[in-house]
């Protein structure tokens, strides 16, 4: 064995210092990005929007705009009319109508029915966007699942808001939730201290506590860095302080962890969401799932060291005593949970 050992040393020896090398290491990176590319090209609905998820996917999007919208008190005669137009294409998909059974689904028949609602009762002839007939099928699609009770918003006042912020983790989980209203006041720096430490407990990969917080309070530089964002329209008035977190790719050292970064910020983020929820500090996560173009035009704005990706950005603020927020309906866990 040990003379077979030393035959073959010649052959094997150079074949593992390939796989150690850097070029080999650039080409699995490569490869593993070239497999990562294809499935997304293939199963998110950048390309295409064929199957039952992607349909859902977007309905989603557009119904969960309305909801947004919805959250204006003074909102404008035929808003989002782009958003209510795809609704109408999905929302009329014989596959769609056949899973009405689908939370998603329903609840999309259910804020477009409460839409056309809210306008008649201002008075306000959406015909043209959306008619009688129409609202009347997606009543019909939705059979005993039409209520006129329903709202895509919820209403709170901020104490009934915070209730549960020291109760059990049952209570504090379904108590959070995104708002984008505040007063303007500032949060004290201590206070956002805390959160951030509280937030520092989120476990990461062996403890490698690659996530970065960076408080802005430069109004101008807010908004430059909202408007680039783009999801916040409408709502930055009053925005003041904005959190970004960063996931430092320098803590990563296989091509497998190419993505770790994302999962890791991800996990940080939601202990971010509840330490600042914990310290009734009102916040919404803001999504940064952008282009290089967008990363170019952020960089004229702030700096943030080229090795750490932008995982999400938070505007934080004080809460109006009453406010609102959107539905956002959950799954129940029949369509997310299996054994295999
Ligand atoms: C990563 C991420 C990005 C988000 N981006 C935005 C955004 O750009 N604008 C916005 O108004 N809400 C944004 N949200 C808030 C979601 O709309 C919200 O979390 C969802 O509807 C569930 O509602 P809830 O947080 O109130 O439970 C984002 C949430 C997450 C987790």
């Amino acid at each position: 064995m040990e003379k077979l050992k030393q035959i073959l040393r010649p052959i094997y020896l150079p074949l593992i210092n390939y796989k150690a090398s850097k070029l080999y290491k650039q080409y699995s990176l490569i490869k593993n990005f070239i497999v990562d590319y294809k499935l997304y090209k293939n199963y998110s609905i950048v390309f295409s929007k064929q199957d039952l998820l992607n349909k859902e996917a977007d309905l989603i999007l557009n119904y969960h705009s309305i909801e947004k919208g919805m959250l204006f008190k003074d909102t404008k005669k035929g808003f989002a009319t782009n958003r209510i137009k795809n609704l109408h294409k999905l929302l009329n998909d014989p596959e769609i109508i056949k899973n009405i059974n689908r939370s998603q689904i329903k609840v999309g028949y259910q804020v477009i029915c409460k839409y056309y609602e809210m306008h008649k009762n201002e008075g306000y002839n959406i015909e043209h966007i959306f008619s009688q007939k129409q609202y009347e099928k997606y009543k019909s699609v939705l059979k005993t699942e039409y209520s006129d009770d329903f709202n895509g918003v919820i209403n709170w006042d901020k104490e009934k808001f915070y209730e549960f912020t020291s109760q059990d983790f049952f209570k504090f989980a379904y108590s959070r939730k995104s708002v984008r209203e505040f007063t303007g006041e500032l949060i004290q720096i201590d206070l956002i201290q805390k959160a951030i430490t509280l937030a520092n407990t989120a476990p990461s990969v062996c403890n490698r506590q690659a996530s970065n917080v960076y408080l802005i309070e430069d109004k101008k530089k807010i908004d430059e860095i909202l408007n680039i964002q783009g999801g916040f329209t409408g709502y930055t008035k009053n925005v003041n302080q904005l959190l970004i977190l960063t996931n430092d790719r320098k803590f990563y050292y296989t091509v497998g962890e190419r993505n770790q970064f994302y999962i890791d910020g991800g996990i940080y983020l939601m202990n971010l969401l509840y330490a600042l929820h914990y310290y009734k500090i009102g916040n919404c996560p803001a999504n940064w799932g952008k282009k290089i173009d967008e990363e170019k035009k952020l960089d004229k704005v702030i700096s943030i060291p080229e090795s750490e990706k932008i995982i999400c950005l938070i505007p934080i603020g004080e809460l109006k005593d009453k406010f609102r927020t959107t539905l956002s309906k959950r799954r129940p866990i029949t369509e997310n949970f299996q054994k295999l």
